[in-house]
This record gives structure tokens, sequence and C-alpha cells, in this order.
């Protein structure tokens, strides 16, 4: 291709591509209206200096059924819709991406389904992908692909441009070598990966995982960090996503989010101990065990309305996958026989909303918490137990925290840390967190916070970006304590 032919990003195409399954803006309604808005969350606010202002492209799915048009530009940052037809949305999405790959990567939570119309279409889609960013990169772009919906695009993308720089991030776990071998796929999902020059996790773990997958698999040479394979070198390493922590700090210092927090307080009844789960409505995030913890120490009468009360917010996802189904009526069992044997007229022992929850509420949530409860089965990172922390302005607060998520190799120190299999241990996590020392507490946050004030999402992005632009084979990336 000529370059300088790109259809976008200027008549030389852009510096900077990010391509993701999803674009950087959501369809939503304003009186009565549908328009477009960023999307909330770290990875828009990551991005956004470096793609404003013409800099740079995201390339990206707008999302099932919207019909209102994608615009070529929206907060500076120029946008590249990929849209997906019902039966790629059904075999690329629902199918390979959340019903193959998703339960793999996570432990095989649920077993992971193969179908080979599956992977034809996620090879399709990849290439489309790939496609869309050969076109509109300029020469010598660095271009940054995102997550397991798009493991081929690296190496399409190499192929038919050599030119660019490419870099790609799994924001999920990367799974031991015993689960990953299942995969009937296992080799071009490799070499796809192996097609970009860094290759980053969440994790010092996964990364190892991976590269000794494709020592094995494909016959790459080299340690865990550096690989050769096919007269290239690539890189691998852990890149800990993080959280805006200051746009976070800042909404939490508002007067009147710290109200709206107050208030909830006072809805619920004032009780002593507010304990909070938010989570997208996902089996991986072990809600149900956090459930029937609770449950227990309700009916065991250490936990009493008068004086506790749990939030957990279900954030629905992926609604059309029948696992996804079938783990909210679970959930909902759950909480309806908690709740029928525990509450009293006016006081509930579990507040269940299924919805999605606007950032200025959420953030009022987390101050709302005493005891933040995060304990999925397996997760690559979680951020709600770095956007809890960065909001807890006034270093009160206690942070359950699985062993399970990414979030625990930074955090462990400082969080209580529990194997959410384990319901006595996960029951001891929480009576441990609802009793805490007041000044043991604010000693654990102090330290939880220097955290995810020094790793913000800026200096992620950053390190990605300048690793991918180093030319040493050595890679330094944030230091995993442990
Ligand atoms: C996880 C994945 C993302 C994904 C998000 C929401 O965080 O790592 O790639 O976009 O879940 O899931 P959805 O299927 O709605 O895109």
């Amino acid at each position: 291709m000529d370059s300088s032919d790109a259809a976008s990003g200027g008549p030389a195409g852009a510096p900077l591509v990010v391509v993701a399954n999803r674009l950087p803006v959501r369809c939503v309604e304003h009186d009565g209206e549908m328009r477009w808005d960023l999307s909330p969350g770290g990875l828009v606010s990551a991005l956004t200096p470096a793609l404003a202002g013409g800099a740079g492209m995201w390339i990206g799915w707008p999302g099932d059924g919207v019909d209102l048009a994608v615009p070529a530009e929206h907060a500076g940052i120029e946008l590249r819709a990929v849209p997906l037809d019902d039966a790629e949305f059904e075999q690329f999405y629902l199918g390979f991406s959340n019903a193959t790959l998703w339960p793999l990567y996570h432990d095989a939570i649920r077993a992971p389904t193969f179908h080979r119309e599956w992977w034809y279409a996620y090879m399709s889609v990849n290439d489309r992908y790939a496609r869309a960013v050969a076109e509109a990169a300029a020469p010598g772009a660095t271009v940054w692909v995102h997550d397991y919906q798009l493991q081929l695009v690296p190496k399409i993308l190499r192929a038919m441009r050599p030119d660019l720089r490419i870099g790609f991030f799994l924001h999920i776990p990367f799974p031991p070598q015993e689960l990953f071998l299942q995969l009937p796929w296992r080799r071009p999902i490799i070499e796809g990966l192996l097609g970009a020059d860094l290759v980053g996790f969440q994790v010092q773990g996964a990364a190892s995982n991976f590269s000794r997958v494709a020592r094995r698999v494909v016959g790459a040479s080299g340690t865990d960090a550096v690989l050769d394979f096919d007269g290239r070198r690539v890189r691998v390493g852990a890149f800990p996503i993080s959280v805006d922590t200051t746009a976070l700090i800042k909404r939490a210092s508002d007067p009147a989010v710290q109200g709206r927090a107050r208030q909830i307080r006072e809805e619920l009844g004032s009780p002593d101990v507010v304990m909070l789960g938010v989570d997208r409505l996902d089996y991986t995030k072990g809600i149900d065990r956090r459930l029937i913890a609770v449950g227990e120490l309700f009916a065991e009468g250490f936990l009493s309305t008068s004086r506790a009360v749990l939030v957990q917010i279900g954030v629905p996802s992926r609604e059309e996958d029948p696992h996804y189904r079938r783990e909210r009526e679970h959930l909902e069992q759950l909480v309806g026989e908690i709740n029928g044997e525990h509450s009293s007229v006016g006081r509930s022992a579990i507040h269940y909303l299924y919805q999605s929850v606007e950032v200025d509420e959420l953030v009022a949530l987390y101050l709302a918490a005493d005891v933040m409860l995060v304990t999925p089965l397996r997760d690559g990172m979680n951020l709600v137990a770095k956007e809890y922390v960065a909001c807890r302005v006034d270093a009160t607060g206690a942070l359950v925290l699985s062993e399970f998520a990414g979030a625990a190799r930074e955090l462990r120190d400082a969080a209580i840390l529990v194997n959410p299999h384990d319901l006595d241990g996960l029951k001891q996590a929480i009576r441990h967190a609802v009793d805490l020392d007041p000044n043991e507490g604010t000693a654990r946050m102090r330290r939880m916070r220097r955290i995810v004030r020094r790793h913000d999402v800026q200096a992620w992005a950053r390190t990605f970006l300048a690793a991918l632009h180093a030319d040493s084979s050595h890679i330094s990336t944030t230091p995993d304590p442990g």
C-alpha cells in the first residue's frame, strides 16, 4: 500500500494508532437524543492525551445495535469504526472471544467451547482490523493493539506494513501451558502475537506463561523477556495497568460527591459498616462466593442488619451468552435467599443493583464503603480495587482482595488477601476487614495509595510506549514485587 493514500489520519496517515475491540466512545441518550460520549475508564483517559489533536487514531467496534454513525473525530481523537455483522457478533464476539478465549484464559472457570466456525470468524475479523490499521497508519507509525479479541492483528499487520512498530497488550490473564495447549489454534495465536515488537502482560507470571508456550509451540528461542522467532526479536514483559488516580482523587474530593456518599449511607439506614462489591456481572468475579460468605456471617450473627449491609453492583455484560444469563439467575437467587432469611422490614442485608453506574455515583459508593470486596476467581488486574484505593482520600477503608487478581501483586502487603475458593478464609478476611483497627487500616490504605499514585494509568501508557520504542533488548517495566 502507498501510505500517502491513507484515507485518514491526515494525508500522511496517523503517527499513533490504537486498535482495540471497542472504540473509546459510547452511544448514550441525552434528553431523548442519542449522541456519542467518551467512555469512562482508565484506558481512554490514559491514551486521550497522546491521541488528541490529530496525533493519533483509535480503531474499534462501536458496539452492538448502534444505529448512529460514528463521527470521524471525538474529543480530538480520530475514530475509525470496524463494524461487525450479526454473524460476526455471534461467532467472533460472543463465540471465539468470549466463549472460547475468555474462559480458557481465566483458568477454564467455565469450559471453553471450541468451534471451527468461530475460529474462521475470529481470523476474518482480525484481518479486517489489521487492514483498517494498515490503511490509517503513517509510514513508520506506532501501533498499539489491545486485548484477546485481536491477537492475530500483529502478525497480519506486520506482513502488510513491515515499517510499523507494533505493540500488543493483553488486559486479561495469559494461562499456564497446561490450559493454553488445549486450544486447537494455539499455533496461529502465538504466531499472531509474535508479530509484535513488544508483547505486554499485566503480571510477570502471565509474561512467563506466554514465553514458555511460545518456545514450546512455535520453537521460539530465548528468555522469558526476549524471544527470537522468524528472524526477529520480540520483547515480552509485565506492565501492570492502573487507574486515572488524579481524576479519581479530584472527583472524590468534590463536596457534592462527598455529600452523595453521606446520603447513600443514610439511605442504607446509617449502618456501622457498609461493604461494597462492584463487578461486571461475570462468572470470573467470584460474586457468588462473596455472597455466600456474607450470608453465613449474617446467619452466624457476626453481621446483623442493624450493623452492616452489603451493596453489590452487577454491571450487565454479555447478556446474550447463556453462561452470563445463568450466572445472573444464580446470583439473584442467592441474594433473594440471603435477604429472605436475614433482612428485616426496611433493612436489607444485601442491596443488589443489576445496572451500570455513572462515575460520580460510583465514586460516592467507594467513599460510602468501609469495606471493599474484590474477590475474583481470576482477573488480569481488577481496576475496581485500584479505583477504591484512589478514591479513599482520607486514607480510611479496608480492601479485601483476591490473590488471583493481578492487582494483588502490587497491593498484597497492604490489602487483606484472600483465596476466594476458601469460604472460611473469605469469611475470616471479611471479619478482619470489618473489625480492622483504624490505625492499622490507615497505615495499610496509605501504603496502597502511594502505589496507585506512583503507578497511575498515564505512567502505565508512558512506560509501555517507551519500552516499545526502546531499541535495547532489555526492557525496564514497573517493578513487580515478586
Ligand atoms: C474486559 C476486557 C475488555 C472488554 C471488557 C468489557 O475488561 O479485557 O477487552 O472490553 O472486559 O467487555 P465487553 O465484552 O463488553 O467488551
